[in-house]
């Protein structure tokens, strides 16, 4: 299997330790699974690796890479929004999709050790896979990110680097790490493996409630989600297997919004923007590396983007938890911004909601 560059298209071997291609242009994977079809989900597997036909895995090392991720519960709010409560995986968030996926790739090629940055959830996410890879581990975080998160990674034998400043500066300081050092980046935004895990969201959500829903509401900081949701609707769609492809509503921060202003003036690369603190620390992503690639797909579907109001995001927090769901601050914004999305349009039945993070994780 190959890399593509998606700047100069010059083809890699996966086989490679390098995070990009020799002219600094981000890795794309040329491969097209075969077609969708439901005889193909190996249904013996309660992990998200039931799909494994529609991934880009080569050999077995999913098999002791996997935590039994994924195949996380569809949950009815109210009348109108389901939840995907993909916090209930082993380390808390949605990013141990993309992380499984990722480490299993990273342990068939023979990594031995690997470096990650992360506003916490896909720096515990790696930590824990490569732990269980037996792979060594160094995780890059900003200041200000929760303890708990930095207690979780450390917990799974890894290093973990606080650096002060922003989340873009937090990811320059681990880059810079890769570079000098030669270190492996086992990073969610640079290695295209990662979007193969993420991709499980949609065929689950197919095979759980027999249909997509109308609308998908995605958090879109590097925009892992995002590519993984519209990379598995464009394979749903070219196999056949959905005839309408949903509306996707993707959110930023109020504080952080490259898209979204992008989006409002039709341009094809994200604004130049200094982000503001925020309370989602998730998504406080300024400068988005595949920020292109991501305008380019909301251009294709048409994707709407919509803002979480800040001073909304601890209202919605406590009236998911009055209803018995307690997720973390940057996971209640993905709410807020529905709710944002309802003033601005109307109504908005049928509508799937990712619950991402859970809260234990954000005790500040
Ligand atoms: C809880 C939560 N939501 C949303 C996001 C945004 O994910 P991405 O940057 O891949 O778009 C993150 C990223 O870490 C997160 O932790
Ligand atoms: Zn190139």
């Amino acid at each position: 299997m190959e890399f593509i560059c998606t700047k100069c298209g010059k083809r890699t071997p996966v086989t490679t330790m390098q995070p990009t291609c020799e002219c600094g242009g981000l890795f794309e994977l040329d491969f097209t699974p075969e077609a969708w079809d439901p005889e193909l989900i190996d249904d013996k597997e309660w992990s998200q690796f039931r799909y494994r036909r529609f991934m880009a895995l080569e050999g077995d090392a999913w098999r002791d890479v996997t935590l039994g991720e994924g195949h996380t519960p569809i949950v009815r709010f109210d009348d109108d929004v389901l939840f995907k409560m993909d916090y209930m995986m082993p380390t808390l968030s949605f990013k141990d999709r993309g992380a499984a996926t990722l480490v299993a790739h990273m342990k068939a090629i023979g990594v031995k050790s690997c470096v990650q940055d992360s506003s916490g959830n896909a720096g515990n996410a790696v930590a824990a896979y490569a732990a269980r890879a037996g792979i060594k581990c160094e995780i890059f975080v900003p200041e200000g990110t929760s303890p708990s998160k930095i207690r979780m990674i450390e917990s799974h034998g890894a290093k973990v680097n606080v650096v002060p400043g922003t989340r873009d500066h937090c990811a320059d300081v681990c880059r810079a790490k890769v570079r000098d050092e030669g270190a492996y980046y086992a990073n969610h935004v640079y290695n295209p493996f990662f979007y193969e895990g993420m991709k499980a969201y949609i065929y689950e959500t197919l095979e759980q409630l027999g249909r997509i829903p109308a609308h998908i509401v995605v958090p879109v900081g590097n925009g892992t989600l995002f590519i993984g949701v519209v990379k598995a609707l464009e394979h749903l769609e070219k196999s056949g297997a959905i005839d309408k492809f949903p509306q996707i509503i993707a959110l930023q921060s109020e504080n952080c919004d490259p898209l979204y202003r992008a989006v409002k003036t039709h341009d094809a690369h994200p604004a130049s923007i200094v982000p503001k603190p925020t309370m989602a620390e998730g998504i406080a992503i300024g400068v988005p590396m595949r920020g292109d690639e991501l305008l380019d797909m909301s251009y294709r579907h048409n994707i709407a983007f919509v803002r979480a109001p800040e001073e909304k995001i601890l209202e919605a927090r406590a009236k998911i938890a009055a209803r018995g769901i307690y997720c973390e601050h940057t996971t209640a914004a993905n709410y807020a911004a529905y709710l944002a999305y309802c003033e601005e349009h109307g109504p908005t039945p049928d509508t799937l909601i990712t619950m991402c993070g859970a809260g234990i994780k954000s005790d500040h």
